[in-house]
């Protein structure tokens, strides 16, 4: 069979990205350019800052990528995009990107949702087994998905407030740590014991989850020390929270692959980079005999090459867009 080249474009956020894959499964050549340290001095991502960065960077990003690869837009045999959710200013930077090169080189346009994007960063690691539930844990979603096949995603649920990346964020600002918090709350965990007591979030019958009672409880947990002026501990406040924190999507996950007698698990979205939850995944995977796939750390948070991934099955099912493609700041997954 004739290989398969899909070029992938990632605007949605803060990272411009563009990668070849091949096959869906081989990473021909990725290219991320973060704005972390541009958005890192104002606390979070700032929309309007983020896009203009998008513009200034789109085309190099691909030519890069391109000359990374040693191909020309001639060998692509489609391109896959973003099209949502995320940040609109910035979807539409790579979706035009995207479109100017399917109208150009005449290849066909495959919208990808940054979710689904993320579920397939699995299929670099090894081939996705069905059925099998994904845990999708980033910085605007928390949520388990089943899917019997490829592209049949089924929400078992997910969470009723703030996403766990979103709550890792806001407890590191609140304890004085640089955007974006999750990375050195996990770090500074690794060097912390769990001594503050913590609510588990939403020990019920659902699916579902819930995080901004936890932040809740980290932030007054926080401010009464001030005021008492006794000193927090960060190393056992991150252990501490992280403990709890991923407990919570340990408990609904297990329940869910007992329920639903699934034997394949996979993680996706930037908080699977945690090594806290890896760890408490993997004693899961031993405690129920689990096939599990976990995206290496470089494809856990925000790049094309899971673009191009998912773009790959996604072409070889014919979800094929036209021109009149355009972004959606938010979308079931699909
Ligand atoms: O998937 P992602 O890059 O962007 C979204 O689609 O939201 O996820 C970003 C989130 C942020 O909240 C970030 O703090 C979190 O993933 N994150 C982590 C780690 N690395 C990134 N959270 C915990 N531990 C990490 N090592
Ligand atoms: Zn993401």
């Amino acid at each position: 069979m004739k290989d398969i080249y899909i070029l992938g474009i990632e605007s949605s956020c803060d990272e411009t990205s563009c990668a070849i894959v091949k096959n869906g499964v081989s990473d021909i050549s990725t290219i991320i350019s973060s704005q972390i340290d541009i958005h890192k001095n104002y606390g979070g991502v700032v929309p309007e800052i983020a896009s203009r960065h998008h513009v200034r960077n789109i085309t190099i990003v691909i030519e890069e990528c391109l000359g990374k690869a040693n191909m020309t837009m001639e060998e692509i045999d489609a391109i896959a995009i973003t099209y949502g959710p995320g940040l609109i200013g910035s979807l539409l930077v790579g979706l035009e990107a995207a479109k100017t090169l399917s109208f150009i080189y005449n290849k066909p346009l495959i919208p990808v949702h940054h979710i689904a994007g993320h579920i397939y960063a699995n299929s670099l690691e090894k081939k996705m087994e069905f059925p099998l539930l994904a845990l999708v844990v980033s910085g605007g979603h928390t949520e388990l998905i089943l899917m019997k096949d490829h592209y049949k995603f089924e929400k078992l649920g997910g969470t009723l407030d703030d996403a766990v990346g979103e709550c890792y964020d806001k407890v590191a600002r609140v304890i004085g740590l640089e955007y974006p918090g999750g990375p050195k709350i996990d770090q500074l965990a690794c060097g912390g014991t769990p001594s503050y007591q913590l609510p588990v979030p939403l020990r019920d019958d659902s699916y579902n989850f819930s995080f901004s009672g936890l932040k809740s409880a980290v932030i007054n947990l926080n401010h009464n020390l001030e005021q008492r002026k006794e000193s927090i501990n960060r190393e056992n406040l991150a252990a501490s929270f992280q403990k709890v924190a991923v407990e919570s999507l340990i408990l609904k996950t297990r329940k869910a692959l007992i329920e639903n007698n699934i034997r394949n698990l996979i993680v996706a979205g930037g908080v699977a980079a945690s090594t806290g939850l890896r760890e408490k995944i993997k004693d899961l995977q031993e405690e129920l005999s689990l096939n599990v796939t976990i995206p290496s750390m470089k494809y856990c948070t925000d790049n094309a090459t899971m673009i191009a991934a998912a773009g790959y099955y996604a072409y070889r099912l014919g979800r094929i867009a036209d021109l009149s493609l355009n972004s959606k700041s938010n979308d079931k997954l699909n």
